[in-house]
């Protein structure tokens, strides 16, 4: 079935976003959130459960941004298991409206302020290989942990999609030692000489 045009508000590249904000998804959000990603191609729409549980078990390692109250982006992630230092972002989803604005740079940085993500020392995600937003929008994020990007083709057209999907390529940043130390530096008590 052909897949509806993006609806939602509209606004010039020149426009402000002042009421641009974050938060941490809630299980009300699951249907909005299920229909942003349907209508952004070329991402994967899992069932509505599947995001109704990442608003709920996994909402800590999640960020929804809201343009006059109007979900207009999404990121899903959660620690892996087996690695408490590493971040795995399965999707990030702007409406076709509000890309370009710095929305999914700016979700990230959201998710890496929250007190679960300060021990973080790697973001993962998997990426195909045409997909030239996300490949501009993480290596954007690279730049800005000041870590390197490595790439490796994870699963693969044949091999575990059944020729079905493109092969998703996993990408790993490893954050820069020096903003990994200033993120878990102490905070310096105010008053104190
Ligand atoms: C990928 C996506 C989330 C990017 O969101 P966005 O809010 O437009 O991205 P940002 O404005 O934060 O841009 C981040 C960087 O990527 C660059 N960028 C964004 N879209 C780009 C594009 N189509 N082509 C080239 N560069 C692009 C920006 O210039 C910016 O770089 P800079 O920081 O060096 O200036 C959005 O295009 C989208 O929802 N696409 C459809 C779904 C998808 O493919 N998601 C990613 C896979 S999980």
């Amino acid at each position: 079935m052909q897949r509806t045009e993006p609806q939602g508000r509209s606004c010039s590249p020149n426009e402000p976003m002042a009421e641009l904000t974050f938060r941490t998804p809630e299980r009300g959000d699951g249907a909005a959130i299920w229909q942003l990603i349907r209508d952004c191609g070329p991402l994967d729409d899992n069932s509505m459960y599947c995001n109704l549980l990442q608003c709920d078990h996994f909402a800590e390692t999640c960020v929804v941004a809201e343009l006059d109250g109007e979900i207009v982006g999404w990121v899903s992630g959660y620690i892996v298991p087996g690695e408490p230092d590493t971040l795995f972002v399965w999707q990030v989803a702007v409406s076709a409206a509000a890309r370009g604005r710095g929305v999914g740079k700016r979700m990230l940085g959201e998710l890496l302020k929250r007190d679960v993500c300060r021990q973080m020392r790697r973001l993962k995600t998997t990426i195909t290989r045409d997909n030239r937003a996300s490949w501009a929008l993480f290596g954007a994020f690279a730049e800005a942990v000041e870590g390197g990007l490595q790439r490796e083709a994870y699963f693969k057209r044949d091999e575990h999609f059944e020729g079905r999907h493109d092969t998703e390529h996993l990408v790993t940043i490893v954050f820069g030692e020096a903003f990994a130390r200033r993120r878990t530096a102490p905070t310096p008590l105010r008053n104190v000489a």
